[in-house]
């Protein structure tokens, strides 16, 4: 045997998508649609523009941005070398870095403060699980050039706002100020001095922390260290006056709005950019991956960046998370009909004739299917009228060698009566029109 024959007997493996990261199936299409639809009504309603990033950017954005000391900037960025120039890359891990980079290189903030959203995936190389993917979706606002904390209690509104539109049920918001650089210096003092009389505790990651960055011990959820950790001092003692002003106004405002928030002083949020309020909001409807949404304010990121300083805040949402609690709180759309007619046929001629009228319809704004034999040949209309009846349509137009032959269609109630009538070709425009506004009435 040669070795081309050797090759077409064996059997060909298939080719898997990646761990982690997801096709979007037409089956949850619509939900996605009905989602993203919500998104924009919402951003239109508080005048927010879009803004759509680049999904690779270089990789100092993130490691500038986020920080370095991160879990996502440590672990689990996907970054690589342009194997061309050599330029380190990264696929973005977060929306809110490379809006600033695009911000400061466009010169958006020239003519005054923006407020501007995004969507679309998002990659992180964490071990995938229940809402939790490596290549997942955000929705994210972020409002620049803004200093008061009626911007901050905006955004939470917007999120307050979408949450009951989405139908999602059991949505808590938890709140925190992380003050400024001075008032956490002050903090992680005294946070350096209570974890060190406390080391024998602290796991690995935490003690590699207490030297890089103490404030993430907060944040760990290792079970070992929860009583510990919840004797920290807390940084809420440590702010001054001006970052307490802040905070209270923003929960003032929050309360005038009957949004119910709870302060968590060790909410302190995964990324290095905030400073003053910070927030998320929390289900226990989703197991681990309970945080739908995370944001907060970062004024000193603009300037990290390389921009002028600016003030800013913002949040994002998972999109996978908020769409499972969507399905959790039986509030998903229902599946809609793919199409309005469906149209039936027996081949040569009679095709010509269907595709024509299918075309005329579609041109009036009617959704039409055309029936089309998987094997290339015909089909008998038994079949071809189980299709008709899975696609939804509300009506079935049929055009067999008898119809052609009178030059006719028939047009068959698919949803109600079952009746059936015969219509001359140049008139099927109109009787189909007739029947979809008299059976949407
Ligand atoms: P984040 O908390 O890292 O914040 O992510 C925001 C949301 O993205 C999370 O609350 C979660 O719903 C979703 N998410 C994160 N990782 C995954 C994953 N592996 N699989 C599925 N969903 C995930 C940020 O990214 C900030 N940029 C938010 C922000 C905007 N802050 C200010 N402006």
């Amino acid at each position: 045997m040669t070795e081309d024959n050797n090759k077409k007997t064996e059997k060909i493996q298939k080719i898997n998508g990646v761990r982690g990261m997801n096709d979007l199936l037409p089956a949850e299409a619509l939900q996605w649609a009905h989602l993203e639809h919500a998104l924009r009504d919402l951003t239109r309603a508080y005048g927010y523009e879009f803004l759509r990033t680049p999904i690779v950017e270089a990789t100092a954005v993130f490691q500038r941005g986020i920080g370095e000391v991160t879990d996502i900037v440590e672990k689990e960025m996907y970054s690589f070398e342009d194997r061309l120039n050599g330029e380190q890359l990264t696929l973005r891990p977060e929306g809110t870095a490379a809006v600033v980079r695009a911000v400061i290189e466009n010169n958006l903030l020239y003519e005054g403060p923006k407020r501007l959203w995004y969507t679309g995936p998002m990659f992180r190389h964490e071990r995938p699980q229940r809402g939790r993917y490596r290549q997942f979706h955000q929705f994210g606002i972020e409002a620049m050039g803004f200093a008061g904390p009626d911007i901050d209690a905006e955004i939470i509104l917007m999120g307050q706002r979408l949450w009951d539109e989405l139908g999602l049920k059991g949505v808590r918001l938890e709140i925190n100020s992380l003050g400024q650089a001075d008032e956490r210096t002050q903090h992680r003092t005294a946070l350096v001095k209570y974890f060190e009389q406390h080391a024998a505790q602290l796991d690995e990651d935490s003690q590699r922390r207490l030297t890089t960055n103490p404030l993430r011990i907060l944040d760990s959820k290792n079970p070992a260290m929860q009583a510990m950790i919840e004797g920290a001092p807390k940084l809420l003692d440590f702010l001054g006056v001006e970052s307490l002003q802040h905070f209270n106004a923003v929960q003032t405002l929050l309360k005038a709005n009957n949004i119910p928030c709870k302060i968590n002083p060790r909410l302190v949020r995964g990324l290095d950019y905030y400073n003053l309020t910070v927030f998320e909001w929390v289900t226990d409807e989703l197991g681990a991956q309970g945080t739908i949404a995370g944001g907060g304010r970062y004024d000193p990121l603009i300037e990290r960046m390389g921009g002028k300083s600016a003030p800013a805040c913002g949040w994002a949402m998972g999109m996978e998370r908020v769409l499972e609690l969507m399905k959790v709180s039986g509030s998903l759309p229902e599946s809609q009909p793919q199409c309005d007619i469906y149209i039936l046929h027996q081949g040569g001629e009679t095709l010509i004739a269907a595709m024509i009228i299918a075309e005329r319809l579609r041109s009036a704004g009617i959704d039409v299917v055309l029936f089309c034999p998987p094997d290339g040949q015909s089909a008998s209309f038994k079949s071809q009228m189980k299709k008709a009846d899975a696609s939804g349509a509300a009506y079935a137009v049929i055009i067999g060698p008898d119809e052609l032959a009178r030059n006719e269609a028939q047009i068959k109630d698919l949803r109600g009566s079952g009746e059936q009538q015969a219509v001359a070709f140049d008139q099927v425009l109109e009787a189909v029109i007739d029947a979809l506004v008299g059976s949407s009435e």
